[in-house]
């Protein structure tokens, strides 16, 4: 079976977030498993010189009026994985990253440069066999990829089958009807059970109602996305497309992701040799001018700082922590006022709080290996990929229970792992900060709660089988 897997963004050639982790690992998990799946990104600037040999090279034409467009195909770094990178100098080659511009914004024309991508997805969908490759399914991910199935469907030649996954419904590329006819799709598409949204058009609205399935990437936030409060406007709409809804929980890139074979790290470790962990938990302070000190709980917070990961919560619910010895370390960029909260605490906690604004993909291993809890007060949480992380790591994850959040971190029974609070307040968040430090200071349970979390499996193995079944479902002929 032939897959086209479409993604704005893959790990490791371009990464704002874990949809570039999945992007840059499922693909290469169902490869293993015999499929014949290509991945399409838009080529970046700086794309090709990251990528093996350029194979092939076919002029598309120019569609859009913008430039033409270059379908590329190479070699993802690191695996056999073939890729397809779309070039259009206008539209990709500019500085900033995949949707921001060097001040962090978005990009004017993102409806063009998107729908441009989106149309050359399409393209290999309807027509791969004239590049030698025809495939089976064309499977989009979020909002970026959403106007391929516009197309698809404008076009109305062959019927290839199209899963939408959507890693993120707050992002629904949604754009003011006046920029519309740039994208050339007829105006038949623009009903209420076409592309309009609230007076707009709405690119993920599109690989919604014209996908054959709608994947989300946990069970409890494809039922939470069925309500106002985590639909985002589009609840409505998924409720009645639910007959095609699942959710599929996201996998962990072990060979990334290991603390027995991370190169990034102080001192590599396992289960079984946590003293190992104890070295990367002192090195983790030593990087950041904080004491050394083996008995304070180290917090730590590795991500995007937007309104989504709650993380506005951390700065006053942990202070009566700070003030009982703890630290905390953090790793992350996005929202101003929340870097400027941050490195306030910082400057109020010098020995204690380290915050790095950026982004480091080296720091955010070391980090998870040398912290004890992770935080992670998301507001919602598609999947939620670094709480994975940590248990691999033997860190123990903090979270608000919300979807793949809940659906992967205990706080009570067998499969305990973490800590969870429910409230999305600074009180709830604080009193579950004082039962970690509890914990800690019973030694044994905290290693029960460690060996557990790194004993549990979320390998992308299992999310294998369920791709697979969905898959030969849509396509049973292939
Ligand atoms: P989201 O996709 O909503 O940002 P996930 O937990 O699914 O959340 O994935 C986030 C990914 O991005 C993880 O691989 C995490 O380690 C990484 N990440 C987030 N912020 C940073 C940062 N500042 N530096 C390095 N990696 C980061
Ligand atoms: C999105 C979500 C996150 C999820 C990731 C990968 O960025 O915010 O929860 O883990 O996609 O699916």
């Amino acid at each position: 079976m032939k897959i086209l897997f479409a993604s704005s963004e893959i790990h490791p050639l371009i990464k704002t977030g874990g949809l570039a982790d999945v992007a840059g690992a499922l693909p290469v998990a169902l490869r293993q498993k015999g499929l014949d799946i290509q991945v399409i990104m838009p080529a970046y600037s700086g794309m090709l010189e990251k990528v093996s040999a350029i194979h092939q090279s076919v002029n598309l034409g120019n569609p859009f009026g913008v430039g033409d467009l270059h379908l590329l195909q190479a070699t993802l770094p690191d695996s056999e994985l073939p890729i397809y990178l779309v070039q259009c100098q206008s539209l990709f080659e500019r500085e900033g990253g995949p949707y921001l511009d060097p001040q962090g914004q978005d990009f004017q024309d993102n409806h063009l440069r998107f729908a441009a991508f989106s149309w050359a997805c399409a393209f290999v969908a309807q027509h791969g066999h004239l590049l030698g490759w025809q495939p089976d399914i064309l499977h989009l991910n979020d909002w970026q990829t959403g106007f391929a199935a516009a197309y698809l469907k404008s076009w109305k030649l062959n019927h290839i089958p199209i899963v939408t996954t959507v890693h993120n419904l707050r992002y629904n590329g949604s754009f003011d009807l006046a920029s519309y006819p740039e994208t050339r799709l007829s105006n038949e598409l623009l009903s209420l059970h076409g592309m309009e949204f609230y007076g707009r058009y709405s690119a993920l609205k599109a690989g919604l109602v014209y996908a054959d399935a709608i994947t989300t990437v946990s069970p409890t936030y494809a039922a939470e996305i069925l309500t106002p409060a985590f639909g985002d406007g589009l609840d409505g709409t998924l409720a009645a497309l639910r007959h095609k809804l699942s959710g599929i929980l996201n996998g962990v890139d072990y060979n990334e992701w290991s603390p027995e074979r991370d190169g990034h790290i102080a001192q590599q470790y396992t289960a079984n040799n946590l003293d190992g962990k104890l070295k990367n938990k002192l090195a983790l302070q030593r990087e950041n001018n904080l004491p050394e000190r083996a008995d304070a709980v180290v917090f730590g917070v590795v991500s995007r700082l937007t309104e989504q990961k709650g993380l506005d919560l951390i700065p006053e619910a942990i202070i009566p922590a700070l003030e009982q010895g703890a630290m905390l370390v953090l790793l992350g960029s996005g929202d101003k006022a929340l870097e400027l909260q941050y490195l306030n605490l910082q400057a109020r906690f010098p020995e204690q709080v380290s915050i790095r604004i950026g982004y480091d993909e080296a720091y955010s291993h070391r980090l998870q290996a040398g912290v004890d809890v992770l935080l992670i007060p998301s507001r919602f949480e598609p999947c939620g990929l670094t709480q994975l992380y940590a248990l691999k790591y033997g860190t123990l994850p903090l979270v608000r229970h919300t979807g793949g959040l809940a659906d992967t971190v205990f706080e009570d029974g067998p499969e305990a792992n973490g800590f969870v609070f429910y409230d999305a307040s600074t009180t709830a968040l604080g009193e579950t900060i004082q039962r970690a430090l509890h914990t800690f200071a019973d030694t044994e349970r905290w290693r029960t709660l460690q060996t557990t979390a790194m004993n549990q499996d979320h390998s992308w193995d299992k999310a294998c089988d369920q791709w697979l079944a969905l898959y030969r479902r849509l396509r049973p002929d292939a």
